[in-house]
Order: C-alpha cells, then sequence, then structure tokens
C-alpha cells in the first residue's frame, strides 16, 4: 500500500495520533468516568475486530505514527490480543512509531507478556491513590492490590509504565508526595491530569473536586526543585524533572493551559465514531463507509473529509464558579 497525502487539518496541524476506544466497557466505575448504573452498547453495535483492523490501518496508511488503545478498558474486550498481534505488522513495517495502552491496569497480570512480545514498549495506567479504601470509593468497583500486580507484572514484562492520576480536591491532594515517591522508586513517570466536565455532573461536584494544577506544582516546589522539559511524549502532557530524583512529572492541563493548539489527534469509538475533539460533539461516523465497500477508497475519504471539521479546541472552563463547555458525553465513550 502506498502512503497518500498525510491528514493536515484547517488550523495547520497533522492528525498523526489515533486514540482508539475498542470498548465503552469497563470493571471498574471510577466517580469522574461513568454513573453507577451505566447501559453499555449491545454488542452487535461494535466494531469487529476485523473492522478494528481495516480502521487502524487506513489510519495508518494517511500518516498516522501513534496509536493509542483505550476503552472503557481495553482489555475487557474479547479477543483483543489478536488485535494487538495484526497490529504488529505496522511496526515492524515501520509505518507506525507506537503501538501502545491506556488502561485501568486491573488485566495487566494476564496481559502483560504478550503485550510486549506485540510490539508494546509502553503502557499508561490510571491510578488516583495508594489507599484500598480511597482506591474502591474512587473506582466503585476496583481493588487496589490486582492494579498494583498488574503494574509489577507490566514492568516485570519489560513495559515502561507511566501513571496518570487525575488531581482531585479533598481525594488525593494530601498524597502528593505519596504517590511521587512510590513512583520513582519504582522508575515510573507520573502525570496529573485536571478534571474535565464530562458526563452527568448531577451527583457529581465536578467543581468541588477541581484541583488546579498550578496549585499541585507550587506544592511540589515545596520539596524539590523544578526544571521545566521542552521534551513532549507525542500528548497534551508537558513535564518538569525533579532534580533531587531526576524522576520525570506531567502535567495535563486543559483547564489552566489549554493545549489545543498543537493538538495532533483524533478518537475513534468501538462504534467507529470519529470524534475530532475531545472536548466537542463534532463527529463523523465511519462505520457506515467502512462497510459499504471491502475497498478502503469510501472510508479513506470520509476520513479526509472528517479531518476538515476538526475544531480548534474544547471549551472547558470553570473560572466562573459554573461549569462551563461541559460534555454530556462520558469519558468513556471517547477513551479520554
Ligand atoms: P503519552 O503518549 O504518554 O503522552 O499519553 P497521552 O497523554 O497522549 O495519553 P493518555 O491516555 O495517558 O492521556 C491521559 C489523559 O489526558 C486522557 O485520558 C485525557 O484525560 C487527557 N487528554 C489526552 N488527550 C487530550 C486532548 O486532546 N484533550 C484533552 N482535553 N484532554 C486530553
Ligand atoms: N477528567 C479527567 N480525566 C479523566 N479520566 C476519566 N475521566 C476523566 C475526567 N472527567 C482519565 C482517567 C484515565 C484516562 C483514560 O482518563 O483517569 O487516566
Ligand atoms: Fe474504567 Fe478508566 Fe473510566 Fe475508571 S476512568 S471507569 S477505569 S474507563
Amino acid at each position: 500500500m502506498e502512503t497518500t497525502a498525510p491528514l493536515i487539518d484547517p488550523f495547520a496541524r497533522a492528525i498523526t495520533y489515533l486514540r482508539v476506544s475498542v470498548t465503552d466497557r469497563c470493571d471498574f466505575r471510577c466517580v469522574y468516568c461513568m454513573s453507577e448504573n451505566m447501559t453499555f452498547l449491545p454488542k452487535k453495535e461494535l466494531l469487529t475486530l476485523e473492522e478494528l483492523d481495516r480502521m487502524c490501518s487506513t489510519f495508518v496508511n494517511l500518516g498516522v505514527r501513534k496509536l493509542r488503545i483505550t476503552g472503557g478498558e481495553p482489555l475487557v474486550r474479547k479477543g483483543i490480543m489478536t488485535f494487538f498481534n495484526s497490529m504488529t505488522r505496522h511496526l515492524d513495517a515501520g509505518r507506525l512509531d507506537e503501538l501502545t495502552l491506556t488502561t485501568n491496569g486491573s488485566q495487566l497480570g494476564r496481559f502483560a507478556k504478550d503485550l510486549y512480545a506485540a510490539g508494546m514498549r509502553r503502557v499508561n495506567v490510571s491510578l488516583d491513590t495508594l489507599d484500598e479504601q480511597k482506591f474502591a470509593r474512587v473506582t466503585r468497583w476496583g481493588r487496589l492490590g490486582q492494579v498494583l500486580d498488574g503494574i509489577e507484572a507490566a514492568q516485570a514484562a519489560g513495559l515502561r509504565v507511566k501513571i496518570n492520576a487525575v488531581a482531585l480536591k479533598g481525594f488525593n491532594e494530601d498524597e502528593l508526595f505519596t504517590i511521587q515517591s512510590w513512583c520513582a522508586e519504582r522508575d515510573m513517570n507520573l502525570t496529573f491530569i485536571e478534571v474535565m466536565p464530562m458526563g452527568d455532573l448531577g451527583n457529581e461536584d465536578r467543581i468541588g473536586q477541581y484541583w488546579d494544577l498550578k496549585d499541585l506544582r507550587a506544592r511540589l516546589t515545596e520539596n524539590f526543585t523544578l526544571t521545566d522539559l521542552s521534551e513532549r511524549s507525542g500528548g497534551p502532557a508537558r513535564y518538569v524533572r525533579l532534580e533531587e530524583t531526576g524522576q520525570k512529572i506531567g502535567f495535563i492541563t486543559p483547564l489552566t493551559h489549554n493545549f489545543c493548539e498543537s493538538c495532533n489527534r483524533v478518537r475513534l469509538t468501538c462504534t467507529g465514531e470519529l470524534y475530532m475533539c475531545l472536548g466537542q460533539e463534532d463527529m463523523a461516523d465511519l462505520r457506515a463507509p467502512l462497510r459499504a465497500s471491502p475497498d478502503d477508497a469510501l472510508l479513506e475519504d470520509a476520513i479526509r473529509k472528517a479531518i476538515t471539521l476538526k475544531p480548534k479546541g474544547h471549551d472547558f472552563d470553570y473560572s466562573r464558579q459554573e461549569v462551563g463547555g461541559q460534555m454530556p458525553r462520558h469519558m468513556s465513550h471517547t477513551g479520554g
């Protein structure tokens, strides 16, 4: 297959990063991500593993160099290793720089070795607290021990682990240095994320939960010397190095520092909808053109057309003591 003209959006941003949610299901029910009683999609709505392969391969053909698999929890999708194993061919051919995963870690014990064998070298694990009771509270259904075992299995298999922690006021504020030193001891990078107004806010108080990362950063300077780093990992995180430990800490700040101007990614849901921005409603259905013909021409046209609709950025805003730019979509729908 010849690689054709790359994907460039109306703001001259090259789209080289595809995030693919392979399932909307999850074995946890994190309070900022899902409601307790979620209705999931019927299985017949999902793209099959073969269709996911075709979708991703078409994006690779159009210049996507980084593929991140998300969910829900991607490792609860049945047969998911078949999909990973088939993506290995793009890594081997040098058409893809990175095949990676964002996971809650619960299934890593089962999958870590196979993921490494499929060519994966790095995984991001979501973990907001190291306290068993708090973990049970924030994930509703999760067990901390299982996740810690999963992380250990991932490292033993040779995978680099990055921890993603959502910064939650009154929840993990007091654990800042515990989480930081725990990661340092295990040679894991750590990224903090500002909580975004996604999903129904009815019973959750997102403004109350919101912990400004400028404040978190200032707290870190009480114990460490911070050096800003210019390096990027292809995502929205900005990094600092703690000189005393050499450790890298990332900040994902959709609220206090909008990073949309350098956005390089789009998101495919498990039903084949392509979301052009995490914080906007704009989307295009790619399942119909995929299913309409065994040839990829229709699908390629649909992808190119969708990219011309990519908005400038999100409108998340908590600045006036009310939530602005809120998204009714749950995070599990688009995979974060
Ligand atoms: P690296 O490859 O390690 O840089 O990962 P990444 O930050 O691209 O991916 P990850 O899945 O770890 O992203 C962590 C979280 O950052 C996501 O789940 C979202 O909550 C948030 N995030 C990632 N991309 C975007 C984006 O384009 N817009 C906004 N608002 N948030 C994003
Ligand atoms: N705001 C910020 N991050 C969120 N995540 C889930 N919901 C939210 C939200 N409302 C994060 C998870 C995980 C990633 C997939 O998205 O903690 O790291
Ligand atoms: Fe599952 Fe991740 Fe959502 Fe938690 S944040 S419910 S682990 S998809």
